[in-house]
């Protein structure tokens, strides 16, 4: 794949529709939506982010998408194959920002690999709670960070190395459905439990006096990581996409699943946190690492104390987790390699031995800001790039999510709206009335949101 002679194809239109879901559906849904929801106290947040959702993700993946079938070529090929080598930057920004996100990424994807074999012990030994320090023990503990994460990082790399419409559309296929059920029978399970209607309170009712603009720009941003744009993996995908589906059709089926997963996420973790008092007052004092670690920590006690089947859903749900985070660390990845297969002549071998080496350096200086390292932990940035986030796995996360896709985003919907051929995007999606929405939210509406958020961000406003 992507050496332009042999390009390889996705080998039916759900095959590509559970990779691109695959691609989007990972630790933003699961890790961290439901930490930074909770973080901005629910309500207002998730509205903010659902509007993000519909009125830009949408039409960016389309527009991605889109590009991707157009060119069949990588991001940063795909520019100069449609007339515009000088737009070129923006696939280079997408795979540099794909090294980016992989360095954290990784690091958090290797926690679920502790929390599998945590649940094998629990479920053969019985569950013990751990002390409420013992997670924050692991994520100081430099060895275990640098190491599962380079574990997690070599899965990826061994699958990238191959091509991936053989391995990972067929293991998406199964792995998608069968996440979509485990997380409809946690929902089950939450139902009868106490906590649920506070949490849907908390998850629906918008409380707009606790929304900063750095909130608003958070939302922004997380649709941006979620949907996996604004660094060209759906144009990489869509480069393999065949020419008669609807990208229309695909893009919605791919936001509508993500979304549900992430809300369904939320919706378990917080029933959870209301059900189980001593749970909720940790949780609502923020005690350190506590909110980050949420998916980690608080599961495992639904799992072991609340639930049947639980010693057999507990390690389940965590190889579910960590394939989750794999096929979207795959696209990461296939970013950056067919980056460098298009545009430098590599081999696929060399580009992915290259890209893996240069994030595994990167991912080490993650590893050790979870504690390990005093100086990585406390490093900070000013405070209106990273919202005064301190360590350099929090800096990494914030300028990739908040800064680099929303900055790739923008110029995606630049350069279709207004440089892009229209005849172009006629042919990719029709002209009937979701084309002519599409045009108007691509030429106006998403520029100008977007830039709107950044220039408030950057004067320091508030959206309250
Ligand atoms: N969408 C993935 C998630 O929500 O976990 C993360 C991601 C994957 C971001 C691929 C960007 C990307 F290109």
């Amino acid at each position: 794949m992507g050496d332009g002679t042999t390009r390889d194809a996705w080998s039916s239109r759900w095959g590509f529709v559970l990779a691109a879901a695959g691609s989007a559906v990972g630790l933003g849904n699961l890790w961290k939506f439901p930490y930074i929801t909770w973080n901005n106290r629910g309500g207002a947040f998730v509205l903010v982010y659902l509007a993000c959702i519909a009125v830009i993700g949408l039409p960016v993946m389309l527009s991605e998408i889109m590009l991707g079938r157009r060119a069949r070529q990588s991001p940063a090929a795909a520019f100069p194959e449609l007339g515009n080598p000088k737009w070129a930057f923006v696939g280079w920004l997408g795979a540099a920002t794909g090294v980016v996100i992989l360095a954290f990424y990784t690091v958090i994807a290797g926690w679920s690999l502790r929390s599998f074999v945590q649940c094998v012990g629990w479920s053969i030994n019985g569950y013990e709670a751990p002390s409420s320090e013992a997670f924050g023990a692991f994520l100081a503990h430099g060895p275990s960070q640098i190491g599962l994460g380079a574990a997690f990082l070599l899965f990826t790399a061994v699958i990238v190395v191959r091509g991936i419409s053989g391995g990972i559309e067929k293991a998406t296929r199964i792995l998608m459905p069968v996440l979509f059920a485990i997380m409809l029978y946690l929902l089950v399970v939450a139902i009868t439990m106490d906590g649920f209607g506070e949490a849907l309170g908390f998850l629906f009712r918008p409380d707009f006096s606790a929304l900063g603009a750095h909130a608003v720009l958070e939302a922004l941003g997380h649709a941006f990581f979620t949907l996996s744009l604004g660094m060209g993996a759906m144009i990489t995908y869509g480069s393999y996409v065949s020419r008669g589906d609807s990208i229309v059709n695909i893009s919605l089926i791919v936001a509508v699943l993500d979304t549900v997963i992430a809300l369904l996420a939320c919706a378990v973790m917080f029933t959870i946190i209301f059900s189980v008092p001593s749970l909720k007052e940790t949780m609502q004092a923020g005690e350190g690492g506590s909110t980050v670690g949420m998916l980690f920590v608080t599961l495992p006690n639904l799992f072991y104390t609340q639930m049947t089947g639980g010693s057999v859903i507990g390690p389940l749900f965590y190889v579910l987790v960590g394939f989750a985070a794999l096929s979207s660390t795959i696209s990461l990845l296939e970013v950056v390699v067919a980056t460098c297969v298009d545009r430098f002549g590599w081999a696929r071998r060399k580009a992915t031995a290259a890209a893996t080496g240069l994030v595994f350096l990167l991912s080490i200086g993650n590893a050790l800001s979870l504690g390990a390292s005093k100086a990585m932990s406390e490093l900070k940035l000013p405070k209106v790039l990273t919202a005064g986030k301190a360590g350099v796995l929090s800096i990494f996360d914030h300028v990739a999510a908040n800064w680099l896709l929303p900055l790739g985003g923008l110029f995606v919907t630049l350069y279709v709206g207004w440089v892009l051929d229209e005849k172009v995007a006629k042919e990719e999606i029709g002209t009937g009335p979701v084309y002519q929405g599409w045009r108007i939210l691509v030429r106006f509406v998403c520029p100008v949101a977007i830039g709107w958020i950044i220039y408030e961000v950057l004067r320091g406003g508030d959206f309250s």
